[in-house]
């Protein structure tokens, strides 16, 4: 998909910004502080209903303002269509209209408008906890698999009544009563997300040998949240029972699913550097956004915030070729514009400065 025009009103320091950005390589440009960030956040907010710097009511809507609005018209590949959304947030509510009709939820935005983002925060991928690495796997199932939501829903109500009653003590008769459904959902999510990590692995290889070589090849190892290969979800929830009536959650399962990313060039265990764990994670989100394209046959749109930053002058030539090699229309911030950009005949630059933007012709 290619965003044709951004309008952000109140976001940050952005009062009301317009943006046509190209179909290709779109580079926003200026001091610390400009606002260059801020228009990636604006981008993000549409997509996922939340910025990815904290609660929309900590700071999103400029100050002596009530709420940050975003409106994006976006086409579809090959001609498939044209979009457009409006979304008003005000941190405790919000408004949002796809093509004029009212959406409900913001899932449906979400579903509407694809975007990638790599910002500061994203590092977590590689070497945060399992939260994020759970949600870009859900975050891929949902773009590329219509029967998944309710698949995850299924499973987050069951495991939600299956809490509760173990946090109000309930016997161990009644908890067993929601095994089952716990069980059949929890089957059916972590076959879909293995499923899904196999198919990204053949994703990465190529997209790990193009922008970091020297780290060798990157593997995905699933964690399914239980001892899955002994184990049926059913009876690891059956093991578990007692200590879970003690505890009062529920202590096995895919919530509690992870993966890692193994390198061959490097021990186990062994941390990687800040440039090294940016380089790991862009092959990640890059094989996601590849494998929604081949999935879906549209490419979501790739923002990445201070893209320079921890990498060295040829691992961010080595992104920018990747990127240009592929049909997706990406967002880059920074400082400086690359060398090598101006001989791209495809990218255009934006100035921001103060909070305005200004296109360089
Ligand atoms: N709620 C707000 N109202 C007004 N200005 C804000 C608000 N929140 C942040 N800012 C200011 O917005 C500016 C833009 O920040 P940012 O987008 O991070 O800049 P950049 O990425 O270009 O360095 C900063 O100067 C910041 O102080
Ligand atoms: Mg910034």
């Amino acid at each position: 998909m290619r965003l044709t025009r951004l309008v952000l009103r109140d976001l940050r320091n952005l009062a009301e910004v317009e943006l046509h950005p190209g179909p290709g390589l779109n580079l926003l440009v200026g001091p610390n502080g400009a606002g260059k960030t801020s228009i990636l956040e604006g981008l993000h907010l549409l997509a996922y209903g939340r910025s990815f710097r904290g609660r929309v009511r900590d700071g999103l809507v400029r100050t002596g303002q009530d709420a940050v609005n975003v409106f994006a018209e976006w086409e579809l590949e090959g001609g498939r269509g044209e979009h457009r959304a409006g979304l008003r947030h005000a941190g405790n509510h919000w408004e949002a209209r796809i093509d004029g009709t009212p959406v409900a939820h913001l899932g449906e935005l979400c579903a509407a408008f694809m975007v990638v983002t790599f910002e500061p925060g994203s590092h977590a991928l590689v070497s945060g906890g399992g939260e994020p690495r759970r949600r870009f796997v859900d975050w891929g199932l949902f773009h590329v698999e219509q029967d998944f939501l309710p698949v995850w829903r299924r499973y987050s109500r069951a495991l939600k009544q299956r809490n509760a009653l173990l946090k109000s003590g309930a016997g161990a008769g009644q908890i067993a009563a929601w095994d089952r459904e716990l069980a059949t959902a929890g089957e059916e999510l972590t076959r879909r997300r293995a499923l899904y990590l196999d198919r990204l692995q053949e994703r990465l290889t190529p997209v790990a040998g193009a922008l970091a070589p020297l780290l060798g090849r990157m593997s995905l190892e699933f964690d399914p949240g239980w001892r899955r290969s002994d184990l049926s979800l059913a009876d690891a929830l059956a093991v578990a029972g007692d200590r879970d009536r003690m505890l009062g959650h529920t202590t096995v399962g895919p919530h509690r699913a992870d993966w890692k990313l193994v390198l061959s060039e490097k021990e186990r265990g062994e941390a990687l550097s800040r440039g090294q764990a940016k380089l790991a994670a862009l092959s990640c989100l890059f094989a996601q956004a590849a494998d929604c394209a081949d999935e879906r046959g549209d490419w979501p749109v790739i923002a990445l915030d201070d893209l320079a930053s921890e990498l060295d002058a040829a691992h961010r030539q080595r992104v920018l070729d990747y990127l240009d090699a592929t049909p997706a229309q990406v967002f880059i911030t920074g400082t400086d514009e690359p060398e090598t950009v101006r001989s791209t005949a495809t990218a255009v630059v934006f100035h921001v400065e103060q909070g305005r933007v200004s296109r360089r012709e």
